[in-house]
C-alpha cells in the first residue's frame, strides 16, 4: 500500500512538473514571438551614403522593397564590390516565406525575418579593397557569394566564397554561378564520389542546379541521364547528357536501369524507390526540399531523418548534402567555364525592382537554368 502511495505521488509530481515546463515553454516562445525584431523597427536617420537595396521587413513577397539603405564599408579584409548582376535561388524564397517553418525556430526570425537583406549570388567589380586583401585590387571582376546581393553594392571578406570572373563569361552568367553551381559540384564530386565511366541520374535536370550537375558530371567523364519535361528535353541533350527522360511520359524510378549516383533535385520519389534503381554500392544524393507548398512545417527534414535511419541497414548510402560556397571550389567553376566545360545557363533576366517578380517566377518550380537580377 505504502508503495502504491508513493508511486502514485512519483507519477503525481512528474505530470505536474511535465505541464509546468510546457506552460513555461509556451509562455516562453509566446515572448521571443512577440519580441522578434529586425532593422526595420531600428531604422532612425536616412543613410548618408546611400545604395539600392531590396529589403524585407515582414515575410511574404508581398513586403520586398526596393529601399536606400547604408553603402557598406569594407574593413581591412574585406572587399567592395559594385554588383552588376545577382542570381535568385529557391534558397530566396525560402527566407522570403519563412518556410519551411521550423526555420523560423532556427534563429531565422519567428515572427519577422531577422536578416532584413535577400539575395546570395553576385558578380561584380571590385571597387575598393581592405588593407590586409592580397588576393584582389580595385578593378577586378569577381563572382562568388554574400547575403544581401540583391543590391548595388556588397562587402565580403577576400578570403571567403569569391573568385576572379573568367573573362569569357558575362556577369549575368558568373552571378548564377555560387549557389547552383558549388551544389552541383559538391553533390557530385564530395558526396557523390562520381568515377569517370560511372553512372549517373540527375533528377530535375533542366533546373539551376541540373544543368550545371549535367554538365560537370559530363566533364568529369560519367554517362549522364537527365530527367526533365518534354520541353526541356533538348536543353539537357545539348548540354550533354547522353540520355534523357521525359518525366511526363516515363517513370525513371521504373526503369531497369541502376545508377552508381543519384542526384536529386525533386523529391518527388521515395527513399525506396531510389534505392531500387541505385547499384549495391551506389550514392543517393538528396539536393531539393520540394517547393514553397510543401511540407511547409518541416521541409526535407523529415526525408532527411529518414535517410539516417536507413543508412546503417543499407549497402548503399544516402543523404542530403548542404552546399558549402568557398574560394577553392568556386574556383574550379571559373576554371570549368574558362575552358568551355561548364556554361552557365540563363533562362531570364530581371531588373533590381523586379526582384519579386523574379522570386515569384522561380516559385513556379519551372524555370529553365538560372534566373538573373541585372543591375545598372
Ligand atoms: N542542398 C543544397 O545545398 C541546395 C542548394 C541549392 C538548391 N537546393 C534545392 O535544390 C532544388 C533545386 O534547386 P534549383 O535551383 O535547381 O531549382 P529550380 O531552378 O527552381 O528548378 C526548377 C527545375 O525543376 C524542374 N522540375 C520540376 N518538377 C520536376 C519533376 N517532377 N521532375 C524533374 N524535374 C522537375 C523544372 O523543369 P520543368 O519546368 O520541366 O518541370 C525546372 O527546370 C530546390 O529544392 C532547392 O531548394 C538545395
Amino acid at each position: 500500500m505504502k508503495l502504491k502511495r508513493i508511486l502514485k505521488s512519483i507519477l503525481k509530481w512528474t505530470s505536474l512538473a511535465i505541464l509546468l515546463a510546457l506552460f513555461v515553454g509556451i509562455i516562453a516562445l509566446f515572448i521571443a514571438y512577440w519580441k522578434s525584431t529586425n532593422d526595420c523597427d531600428r531604422h532612425t536617420a536616412a543613410p548618408t551614403n546611400p545604395m539600392k537595396a531590396i529589403i524585407y521587413c515582414d515575410y511574404g513577397l508581398p513586403n520586398l522593397k526596393l529601399e536606400e539603405v547604408e553603402k557598406p564599408v569594407p574593413n581591412e579584409d574585406q572587399i567592395l564590390v559594385k554588383v552588376r548582376a545577382a542570381s535568385v535561388n529557391p534558397y530566396d524564397w525560402h527566407f522570403v516565406e519563412g518556410t519551411p517553418k521550423i526555420m523560423r525556430l532556427m534563429g531565422v526570425g519567428l515572427r519577422k525575418p531577422k536578416d532584413t537583406r535577400l539575395g546570395v549570388d553576385f558578380a561584380g567589380t571590385v571597387e575598393t579593397v581592405g588593407k590586409n586583401v592580397t588576393q584582389f585590387k580595385p578593378g577586378d571582376d569577381v563572382f562568388g557569394g554574400k547575403g544581401g546581393a540583391f543590391a548595388e553594392y556588397v562587402c565580403r571578406r577576400a578570403e571567403g566564397a569569391v573568385a576572379l570572373k573568367p573573362a569569357n563569361i558575362t556577369f549575368e552568367q558568373a552571378a548564377s554561378v555560387n549557389i547552383a553551381g558549388i551544389t552541383a559540384l559538391q553533390g557530385l564530386l564530395d558526396k557523390g564520389k562520381v568515377q569517370q565511366g560511372q553512372k549517373v541520374l540527375i533528377n530535375g535536370a533542366s533546373g539551376g542546379v541540373g544543368t550545371f550537375a549535367v554538365q560537370i558530371a559530363k566533364s568529369y567523364g560519367a554517362e549522364v541521364t537527365g530527367v526533365c519535361s518534354t520541353r526541356n528535353l533538348d536543353l539537357v541533350r545539348s548540354l550533354g547528357a547522353d540520355h534523357v527522360i521525359d518525366y511526363t511520359k516515363e517513370d525513371f524510378a521504373k526503369s531497369e536501369q541502376r545508377y552508381d549516383v543519384i542526384l536529386d533535385n525533386v523529391p518527388n520519389h521515395s527513399l525506396s524507390e531510389c534505392r531500387r534503381i541505385l547499384t549495391p554500392k551506389g550514392k543517393y544524393v538528396m539536393i531539393g526540399g520540394g517547393g514553397p507548398n510543401e511540407a511547409r512545417w518541416i521541409g526535407p527534414f523529415g526525408r532527411v531523418i529518414h535517410t539516417l535511419l536507413l543508412s546503417p541497414f543499407i549497402s548503399q548510402q544516402m543523404g542530403m548534402m548542404m552546399a558549402d560556397a568557398n574560394h577553392k571550389d568556386l574556383t574550379v567553376l571559373a576554371d570549368m567555364m574558362q575552358s568551355g566545360k561548364v556554361k552557365p545557363v540563363i533562362d531570364r533576366t530581371y531588373k533590381l525592382s523586379e526582384v519579386p517578380q523574379a522570386i515569384r517566377y522561380l516559385e513556379e518550380g519551372h524555370a529553365r537554368g538560372k534566373v538573373v537580377i541585372t543591375l545598372e
